[in-house]
C-alpha cells in the first residue's frame, strides 16, 4: 500500500502513475473532506496524514517543502517505511533553493525521520510530466537517490512501472545534485519561455558505437 501525502499537482500525477503500475493507494491530507470529490473520481480513499501514513509501506511526500518536517513528526519511529521526498526547497517567486549545496532537503528530512528509509525521487520534473512522463522520442529522465539500496531498488522498480526512465544515483547525498537539477527545469520553464511541456531525456552510446579518442 502506497499512501500519497498532498493531494495538490503532484499528488494527483502520482495517483494516476501508481494507477498505471496496478498499485494499492490512498491519498493523507490534512482536511480530508476538501478532497472528497477527488477521491470519489478516483474510487480511493482520502484520509487524514497519519492514517494515511500508518496504513503504508510507500509514503509518498507531495506537500510543500515547509509542511515536511510537520508530516515527518506526526511518527515518532517509521519502522522502516519507504518515505519518497518528492519536495523542492523553492524560495518564494522561483527565486531558486532555500537549501544547498552542502547539504539538501532530503538528507535533513532524513535526519529527522527516525526509522525511515528515505529516497528522493520525482522531484526533477513539472507535475505534467509525473502524470504523463511518456514523449514520442523517449521517457522522462528520473533521477532516485537513497541510503537505503533496498528501498532505492523498489522505487527505481516502482518509477520504471510507472513509465519513467528511472536512474539509480546511489545514496542520498546525491539529492544535491537532483534538488538544482529541478529547479534548471523551473528556470527552462519559466524564466527561459520553454513552458512546462518539455521533460529531460538520458541518450547514451555504448563504448562499440563511442567516437574514439583522438
Ligand atoms: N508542481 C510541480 O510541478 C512539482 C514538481 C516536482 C516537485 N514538486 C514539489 O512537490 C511538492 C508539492 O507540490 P504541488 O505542486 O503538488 O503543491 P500543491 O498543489 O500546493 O499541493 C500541496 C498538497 O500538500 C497538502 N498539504 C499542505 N500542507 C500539508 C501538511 N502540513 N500536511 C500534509 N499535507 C499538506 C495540500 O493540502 P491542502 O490543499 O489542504 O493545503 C495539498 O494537497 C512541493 O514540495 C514541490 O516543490 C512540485
Amino acid at each position: 500500500m502506497i499512501a500519497i501525502i498532498g493531494a495538490g499537482n503532484v499528488g494527483k500525477a502520482l495517483a494516476q502513475r501508481c494507477r498505471v503500475a496496478g498499485e494499492t493507494f490512498v491519498f493523507g491530507t490534512p482536511e480530508p473532506a476538501k478532497y472528497e470529490s477527488l477521491g470519489h473520481d478516483l474510487r480511493v480513499a482520502v484520509l487524514g496524514v497519519e492514517d494515511a501514513i500508518r496504513q503504508a509501506a510507500i509514503v509518498i511526500l507531495a506537500v510543500p517543502h515547509a509542511a515536511a518536517a510537520g508530516v515527518v513528526a506526526l511518527l515518532s519511529d517509521w519502522e522502516g517505511r519507504i518515505l519518497v521526498d518528492v519536495t523542492n526547497p523553492i524560495a518564494p517567486e522561483l527565486g531558486g533553493l532555500t537549501i544547498g549545496t552542502s547539504t539538501s532537503a532530503a538528507e535533513q528530512l532524513a535526519a529527522a525521520a527516525k526509522g525511515a528509509r528515505v529516497v528522493k525521487a520525482f522531484n526533477t520534473t513539472g507535475a505534467e510530466n509525473l502524470a504523463n512522463p511518456q514523449y514520442p522520442s523517449a521517457a522522462t529522465f528520473l533521477p532516485v537517490c537513497g541510503d537505503d539500496s533496498g528501498a532505492r531498488a523498489a522505487v527505481v522498480d516502482l518509477a520504471l512501472r510507472m513509465g519513467f526512465d528511472a536512474v539509480d544515483l546511489g545514496p542520498l547525498r546525491a539529492a544535491r545534485y537532483t534538488e538544482p537539477f529541478a529547479m534548471m527545469w523551473i528556470h527552462m520553464a519559466y524564466a527561459c519561455g520553454h513552458g512546462r511541456q518539455f521533460a529531460f531525456a538520458r541518450i547514451q552510446r555504448t563504448a562499440a558505437t563511442g567516437v574514439a579518442a583522438s
